[in-house]
């Protein structure tokens, strides 16, 4: 499918979420958040509420969130509105790297991830990798940016956004079987194109998804790993 606009790529996205639901009603996904996601979720959920997916045997897996924030604030709850309270997940099968102190461990006693969706931070951070962060990283508790900070603002209205977060490492991410990562807007260009044709750094986090075989990069501004 050729993407041109952003619902073309929520739809392309949240078809291929439904096509990995439907071979593996089991599977286990990795879940972003962020503004890029949410027209993903909407089809979802109107999918999920129209009885066309069945999660009840899915597990999710929320890739981050803030630490230190009132419930309502965290990416706990901003999946649960925008995902999980529109389908029948079981609560059980529900998880967040804020209810244990071994993610990884969780993550790999479920069987590991079969697929998860990322987006791309303008500073090339992935979950909540910012820049800097080690190859051989696991999930760990960070400080944010300043330029995450305010791209983030709009969640905290006139609060200031939170410092710190928790977040899925760049080894928990690469351990996912199949990576789709999404991005939307001229905005994000520059950073995809920083990510996946310039060299693997430390600095854009999201160069070390060069290395992985299951990897599919969509835009809406026609940039294609292939080419
Ligand atoms: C946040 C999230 C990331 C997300 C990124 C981009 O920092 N931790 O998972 O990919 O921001 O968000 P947006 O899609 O709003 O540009």
């Amino acid at each position: 499918m050729h993407i041109e606009t952003y619902d073309q790529l929520s739809e392309q996205v949240a078809t291929l979420v439904a096509q990995q639901i439907a071979t593996e009603p089991d599977c286990c996904l990795g879940l972003p958040t962020g503004q890029t996601p949410i027209g993903t979720y909407k089809l979802l959920s109107t999918w999920s509420r129209e009885g066309r997916l069945n999660w009840s045997k899915v597990r999710c897996f929320a890739l981050d969130d803030y630490l230190d924030v009132p419930p309502a604030l965290s990416f706990h709850t901003f999946l649960s509105e925008h995902l999980y309270q529109h389908t029948n997940i079981d609560a059980g099968n529900i998880f967040h790297p804020g209810m244990t102190d071994n993610y990884d461990a969780l993550i790999e006693g479920q069987g590991g991830l079969d697929m998860t969706v990322l987006g791309i931070g303008g500073n090339g951070h992935i979950a909540f990798n910012e820049p800097g962060t080690q190859f051989l990283s696991w999930t760990h508790c960070t400080w944010l940016e300043d330029s995450t900070r305010k791209a983030n603002q709009a969640s905290f209205g006139t609060s200031r956004p939170p410092q710190k977060a928790v977040t899925m490492g760049v080894k928990t991410i690469l351990s996912s079987r199949r990576i789709v990562l999404m991005a939307s807007g001229e905005k994000k260009k520059a950073i995809v194109e920083a990510a996946f044709r310039g060299p693997v750094s430390r600095q854009v986090p999201a160069s070390y998804l060069q290395a992985h075989e299951g990897l599919e990069v969509l835009t809406d501004f026609g940039f294609s790993l292939t080419r």
